[in-house]
């Protein structure tokens, strides 16, 4: 059974084709980091029209590398939601025409989902039940996971997500977009107690997140400090290692009392922030010191690409959930059980 997936939710184009729901036969991914870096974050608009012209050459590329004609497809999977609704159309309105075009049927996969399957490319056997934090620029949502393919959310950001705190503190440092990354690379060489922020949300009684107190408090720090201060050889350093700190240790922490409430077995961590190195690091020492297994994808797994769409809809394949050819993306789907 050979699915082709499409995901174009964001700055990201990728088309991947997957075997049997286990061999990955091509996995592309167009980033449009370049296009949108000088805004200093994502342009819809110019993302829709990357997207747009990127989409058809990465479909024959994909057949290419996989070495399988488009008539050997059995279905077309194709992240329906949440994200920019242009970018979205460009996608769903691509897999539409796909899939009428060669009479299979079409998958709409929820984009989060698609992050949480993408554990499973590298940990088919993730033991339940199991809770997965799904971290990227848009969402900071914690599930309690009974089995593959079902979702009950158990916490969230109440205002920023995790990835947008760490792309807005890298913007107020002035060091570029995805400031994620950046902040990660540079915390290594910096002294965590030196610049220490309060962990947002400590409260035991429930496993929500908060960052947008965070972001103040580093405009406020910054506000304040003496302009020689910044100037000092390992500011910039220092002070992302106490950003990160804050927010790392608030993931961490909430993570481990959602498995805990939840009795779980496994704890998930997905998303573009789970590439980051402090995180998957404390939370696979808290984890086992905790006696529990931890999975966490590899980095490419992390941020948006096919494969992990392609993960998601095999489990609705396997279940006859398919979706209307009109089909209509939505920015704000919701995440089902
Ligand atoms: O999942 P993703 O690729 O796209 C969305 O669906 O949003 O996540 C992108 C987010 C950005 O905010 C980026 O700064 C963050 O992931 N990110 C990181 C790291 N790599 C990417 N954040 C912290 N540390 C990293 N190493
Ligand atoms: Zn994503």
């Amino acid at each position: 059974m050979i699915i082709l997936s499409i995901e174009s939710s964001c700055d990201e184009t990728a088309i991947a084709i997957l075997r049997d729901g286990q061999t990955i036969l091509a996995d592309l991914l167009s980033s449009q980091i370049d296009l949108h870096q000088a805004y200093g974050g994502v342009v819809p608009e110019l993302a829709c029209r990357r997207h747009i012209e990127i989409i058809g050459p990465l479909l024959n590329e994909a057949l290419a590398e996989a070495k399988v004609p488009l008539a050997e497809v059995d279905a077309i999977a194709v992240t329906a939601g949440p994200g920019l609704i242009g970018a979205l159309l460009v996608g769903v309105s691509f897999a539409k025409s796909l899939a009428y075009a060669l009479g299979k049927p079409l998958l709409a996969v929820h984009h989060l989902e698609g992050h949480i399957s993408a554990a499973f490319i590298e940990h088919p056997d993730i033991v339940f039940p199991a809770v997965a934090l799904v971290v990227s620029g848009g969402h900071t949502n914690l599930y309690a996971m009974l089995k593959r393919g079902s979702h009950r959310l158990i916490g969230r950001t109440v205002d920023d997500a995790a990835g947008e705190a760490f792309d807005k503190g890298a913007r107020m440092l002035g060091l570029g977009y995805p400031g994620g990354p950046i902040i990660d690379r540079l915390a290594k060489k910096g002294d965590v107690q030196k610049y220490p922020f309060t962990r947002p949300y400590r409260s035991k009684e429930h496993t929500n997140f908060s960052f947008s107190g965070l972001k103040t408090a580093l405009r406020q720090r910054l506000e304040k400090m003496p302009a020689a201060e910044k100037e000092a050889p390992n500011f910039q350093a220092d002070i992302c290692a106490g950003f990160q700190d804050a927010i790392v240790g608030s993931l961490v922490e909430k993570t481990l009392l959602a498995a805990k409430k939840e009795k779980v077995e496994s704890i998930i961590v997905c998303g573009g922030v789970a590439s980051n190195s402090l995180l998957r690091e404390w939370i696979k020492k808290e984890a086992e010191r905790h006696g529990l297994a931890s999975h966490i994808p590899s980095a490419r797994y992390c941020t948006d690409n096919g494969a992990m769409i392609a993960m998601a809809a095999c489990t609705q394949f396997d279940r006859s959930i398919f979706a209307p050819l009109n089909l209509n993306p939505s920015p704000s789907l919701a995440l089902s059980l």
